[in-house]
């Protein structure tokens, strides 16, 4: 199954070893005296890898630490990560190399070079400037996985216009309160999208929203489906239509940036309240995520990758838009759902497009193997030399079916482990690493993690403990939108001076990080991100609820699946069908992924004494474990 030319001593536990054709040529041929040279003087590491990328005007300081939590990187330099994700590659022989190549679901294609990305990026940069966007605005992005998203994401990013990318499958309220906190005048969104051979109402939702909303002045609008939409005078264009006015040419410079200028703004859902706007940087995240792409996955201009996020999360904006350009790489982006119309989907496009490597999350790595081996061993899948896993720890099992039957055992699995806060990948495997199925491995140069207890004492090897990180890098985020507070109280406070992830995890023996989970009220569906909070306040905003907890209970597929429990307004009972209606409710406000397994009426809820809902208490009583500590119990 495995071949191995490597020593196989010293490491404990069920261990994989690279193989010698993975390893000849991979890039980074050492890990542990690199590792421990980055940790020694990261300045100098990054210092290097921000020379590998094209400056306007060079840094006077790789890290400015005088004020923290609120460091800085590459203080004084001046780049767009725009140019160095396009225009730099437009002087070499990747100006006709592939970027991207493009399936809808029903099967229509659509390629584009480097040349003509750039063009469309620069025409739709002028239909923005057009509209008034100036540097600073934050322009909020409401699109299906199709090429005008990422185009769309590149144009603000090129004129100095922070994006704020909403998930296309979030529906009214999340993308009304992110547009709200984001205080956006222009809005791109489409008239709806593919998925499972139906299409998505993606600007009846935007309407709805924007009835909310009013914030939004113009609202742009690709044609996807071609469907029934409403198109509002004066506030709604077609994309197209102003794509050929003769505003829109095919050149536009792109805008000099300080480093520290905010690139996006990318909501995420938190411990509590509502979901807070992350803020990433053109210097830092372009360096971070630049190196990390290049050294985990290895990346060679014979490659093509595929990374099945959507480019509306984290895992898209890194590994869908930035970093795959930043190194001149082609990038595969598919629109719909995996099965669709049969669970052979994907392998197919992978032998068709010669995909090498692919990047995805454990659910669907697991919603595909329900299907059984013989839809992927009808495919040829020999193009593939890496593959990647990200979102949420993966289950032993998982990760051997897609080992032995997608990677054919000839393909290293690069199980990342990262935060839509920490820009890039943190802890990973890199091809030379021995693998053990379910772990992480070992962090990524310059990053110094540690498992601690409550004190901040390190835990002993095997222990579970918090999860942090000791020192800044390049990706992390730099504060939460207009909530600098939240921002040092989030991360920077329970342990002063260490970045709090909100994970648990335990390191063993051979210093291999092992996560385990959130530990708090992050709720991790299908690897999506949610927050307990909203799902709460979303059921609360239906009439016949008086109050509502939600809490994460292990499931087969998704990870974890939300339940939710409810206390009724007086007059209102109980019954299958408001239960029925209420998931929908949540449907309706949030996203279908949001959409509780179980609404189980109750009369009361647990609470403390201050009146904090112990969902941990919820949680025990769900999967009938012991509850635990109850002192703090209010009845
Ligand atoms: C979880 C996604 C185990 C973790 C990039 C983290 C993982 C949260 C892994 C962040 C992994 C992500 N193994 N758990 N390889 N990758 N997680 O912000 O709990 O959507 O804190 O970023 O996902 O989710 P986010």
């Amino acid at each position: 199954m495995f071949q191995s030319d490597e020593p196989r001593d010293s490491i404990e536990g069920e261990v994989f070893y690279p193989m010698k054709q993975v390893t000849k040529n991979a890039t980074v041929q050492e890990y542990e005296r690199l590792y421990q040279e980055s940790l020694r003087d990261p300045q100098t590491f990054w210092g290097e890898r921000a020379g590998e990328l094209d400056w306007f005007r060079k840094w006077d300081q790789v890290l400015d630490e005088s004020n923290p939590p609120f460091y800085k990187w590459f203080v004084g330099g001046k780049t767009n990560i725009v140019y160095n994700a396009l225009d730099r590659h437009l002087k070499t022989f990747r100006k006709n190399k592939l970027a991207l190549i493009w399936e809808g679901e029903p099967g229509d294609t659509r390629t584009y070079s480097y040349f003509s990305l750039n063009r469309e990026v620069c025409k739709f940069s002028n239909v923005l400037r057009s509209m008034g966007v100036k540097k600073g605005d934050i322009v909020t992005i409401y699109l299906p996985r199709i090429p005008e998203q990422v185009i769309a994401m590149l144009a603000c990013a090129k004129i100095g216009a922070p994006h704020s990318v909403v998930y296309g499958g979030f529906s009214v309220e999340a993308l009304a309160e992110r547009i709200e906190d984001a205080q956006s005048r222009v809005l791109i969104t489409a008239d709806g999208g593919w998925l499972r051979g139906k299409t998505v109402e993606l600007k009846n939702i935007a309407d709805e929203a924007l009835a909310r909303q009013p914030t939004i002045e113009s609202c742009i609008v690709v044609k996807r489906t071609g469907q029934d939409i409403y198109m509002e005078p004066g506030r709604d264009y077609w994309y197209h239509d102003l794509m050929s006015l003769p505003i829109s040419t095919n050149s536009c410079q792109t805008e000099a940036m300080d480093a520290e200028d905010p690139l996006f703004v990318l909501y995420t859902s938190g411990t509590t309240g509502r979901p807070k706007g992350v803020v990433h940087t053109h210097g830092g995240y372009m360096v971070y995520t630049y190196t990390t792409f290049k050294y985990v996955f290895d990346i060679k201009d014979e490659d093509r990758w595929w990374c099945a996020a959507d480019p509306g999360w984290i895992t898209g904006h890194s590994y869908i838009v930035y970093a795959p350009l930043l190194n001149g790489a082609t990038s595969f982006l598919y629109e719909g759902a995996p099965n669709h119309p049969y669970p052979n989907r994907w392998w197919r496009m992978i032998e068709n497009y010669g995909v090498t490597i692919l990047y995805t999350a454990p659910t669907a790595i697991r919603g595909l193997m329900r299907f059984g081996d013989a839809w992927a061993n009808r495919h040829d899948l020999s193009s593939l030399r890496l593959l990647g896993s990200v979102g949420e720890p993966i289950n032993p099992e998982a990760w051997k079916w897609y080992f032995n039957v997608i990677g054919r055992g000839n393909c290293p699995i690069m199980d990342t482990w990262w935060q839509t806060e920490t820009g890039g990948f943190m802890i990973s495997p890199l091809p030379i690493t021995p693998l053990k199925p379910g772990s992480a491995t070992r962090p990524f140069f310059g990053i110094d993690v540690d498992v601690i207890n409550e004190e901040g004492a390190p835990v002993a090897a095997g222990e579970e403990g918090y999860l942090v990180v000791n020192k800044p890098w390049p990706g992390m985020l730099r504060t939460v939108y207009r909530d600098p507070d939240r921002y040092v109280q989030q991360y920077w406070t329970k342990f002063p001076g260490r970045y709090q992830t909100g994970d648990s995890a335990r390191k063993d023996k051979d210093g291999y990080m092992w996560i385990i989970g959130r530990m708090d009220d992050v709720i991790k569906v299908s690897g999506y991100r949610l927050g307990t909070a909203e799902v709460e306040s979303a059921l609360v905003s239906h009439q016949a609820v008086a109050e509502a907890a939600a809490i994460g209970v292990p499931h087969e597929l998704k990870g974890n699946a939300i339940h939710a429990y409810v206390i009724l307004r007086n007059n209102v009972t109980g019954s299958d069908r408001l239960a029925e209606e209420l998931r929908n409710h949540v449907a309706h406000e949030i996203g279908p992924i949001a959409r509780p397994e179980t609404v189980t009426f109750v009369d009361t809820l647990p609470k403390t004494r201050s009146g904090k809902i112990m969902r941990r208490l919820l949680r025990a009583r769900a999967l009938g474990q012991p509850e635990g500590d109850v002192s703090t119990l209010e009845d």
